[in-house]
């Protein structure tokens, strides 16, 4: 059992700046939280502050109920991994591994390290390079060393801090589902911090969005991804990113770059005082008409646009048209483009198309869309006006009851395994 509990936490280093600023979350027993965000968004020292390697500068933290502030690292028995693995060159991966176990106060006895090493190297399928050094291994087989390492302390949480940064887009991959399979079957609360979006998405129970010290917003992936708080969690999550156009509101009609369309019913209500709104239409809401089933059409729009470049994935059809960006939000888009570590490509539309469409370079296309699952955002305070908090409990709740039954399956699965 162990939940951890942030309060109001803030971290000003010695200049006066906050890097963590007021940052307050719940992390439930067995939940695999993830903290992600752009590079410099204080991911890290938050973690550094729950292991106890930085001062909280005001805020509680309780483990398990108890305010451990004060409390040295290694009494708040959390197990870290690095993104540099900092394992010992000098040593086997087995005594890498037993390395924790050596150092704390309730000395074990040799067969007893020599069990809980096993157990672990076995987890990890290192068996067979027990005897070999870091040097030796390749960069997955040393991201396992440094787990191992974690994992054999039976500690009541594991942090990771980009773990697997230092991979190759495979290897990340495979060592992604590794740590999922692993944290599943062991139950152990983890915080897990990284600023890959997919890492992310794919990873974590919940997944706690930061922006320059400030939490934005800790949900579920699909809320995140369907009921985003604001513009900056909607541009972060999603890739293509999620597609921002200025819109000038006229009764019922929405203004855009790509074309005039209706208000849909329920945002109407959202639009209410705002002449100028930013819309958020994601890649894959745009269709090619031509290949579109003329029954799933109703209900949507149809846009002709120029399209510039297209890129063909096999999968699914990329394809970019550039528009004439309002000056009234054009401010406000460079600032996000700015947060979001963008390279300023804000003002080309991105639409991901099925693989079938024959939509080509310079040709003009006929796209199809729904209005009614556009995002409309305020353009000053970057708020999402159309987010459904009803929808948003209801996602939250189906994704604890998920968790409950994935970690329960986990549990029996792991009791048939131990021999009676
Ligand atoms: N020891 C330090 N002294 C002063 N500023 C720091 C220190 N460590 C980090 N920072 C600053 O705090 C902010 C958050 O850093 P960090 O937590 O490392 O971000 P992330 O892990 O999200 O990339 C950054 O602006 C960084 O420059
Ligand atoms: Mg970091």
């Amino acid at each position: 059992m162990s939940e951890i509990k942030l309060e109001h936490l803030v971290k000003k280093y010695g200049d006066g700046f906050a890097a963590v600023n007021d940052v307050s979350l719940d992390i439930r027993d067995g939940e695999f939280m993830i903290l992600v965000g752009p590079s410099g968004c204080g991911k890290s020292t938050l973690l550094r502050m729950v292991v106890g390697l930085e001062d909280i500068t005001s805020g509680d933290l309780h483990i398990n109920g108890e305010r451990v502030n004060d409390k040295a690292p290694r009494d708040r028995n959390l197990a870290m991994v690095f993104q540099n693995y900092a394992l010992y060159p000098h040593l086997s991966v087995y005594e890498n591994i037993a390395f924790p176990l050596r150092l704390q106060r309730s000395r074990h006895p040799e067969p007893e390290i020599d069990e809980m090493v096993r157990r672990a190297a076995g987890l990890l399928e290192l068996e067979e390079h027990l005897e070999r050094k870091p040097a030796n291994l390749s960069g997955g087989q040393r991201q396992r060393v440094a787990m191992g390492r974690a994992l054999v302390r039976d500690a009541d949480a594991f942090l990771f801090d980009e773990p697997l940064s230092n991979l190759d887009a495979k290897l990340r991959g495979q060592m992604r589902t590794e740590i999922a399979r692993i944290q599943r079957r062991l139950g152990t609360t983890t915080i897990y911090v990284t600023h890959d979006q997919t890492e992310a998405m794919t990873l974590g129970d919940r997944v706690a969005v930061l922006r320059r010290g400030i939490l934005q917003q800790c949900a579920s992936p699909r809320e995140l991804y369907e009921q985003p708080v604001n513009l900056f969690v909607a541009g972060f999550i999603g890739s293509p990113p999620m597609n921002f156009l200025p819109g000038r509101v006229e009764g019922d009609v929405l203004h855009l770059p790509i074309g005039d369309v209706p208000l849909p019913e329920a945002a109407r209500a959202a639009a209410t005082g705002h002449d100028l709104l930013i819309a958020g239409i994601r890649p894959e809401l745009f269709e090619d008409a031509s290949v579109l089933d003329r029954s799933r059409q109703a209900g949507g729009v149809l846009v002709d646009l120029d399209i510039d470049v297209t890129e063909w994935l096999g999968n699914e059809l990329y394809a970019y048209v550039p528009y004439e960006p309002d000056p009234a939000v054009r401010a406000k888009l460079d600032e996000l483009d700015r947060d979001l570590d963008g390279e300023g490509m804000r003002t080309q539309l991105v639409v991901s198309l099925d693989a079938q469409s024959r939509v080509r370079d310079g040709d003009r296309a006929r796209l199809w869309f729904d209005p009614a699952r556009m995002h409309l955002f305020d353009p000053e305070s970057g708020v999402t006006l159309t987010r459904d908090e009803e929808v948003a409990a209801r996602l939250d709740a189906e994704n604890e009851d998920l968790r409950q039954g994935s970690l329960e399956r986990a549990r029996r699965a792991a009791d048939r395994a131990v021999p009676a």
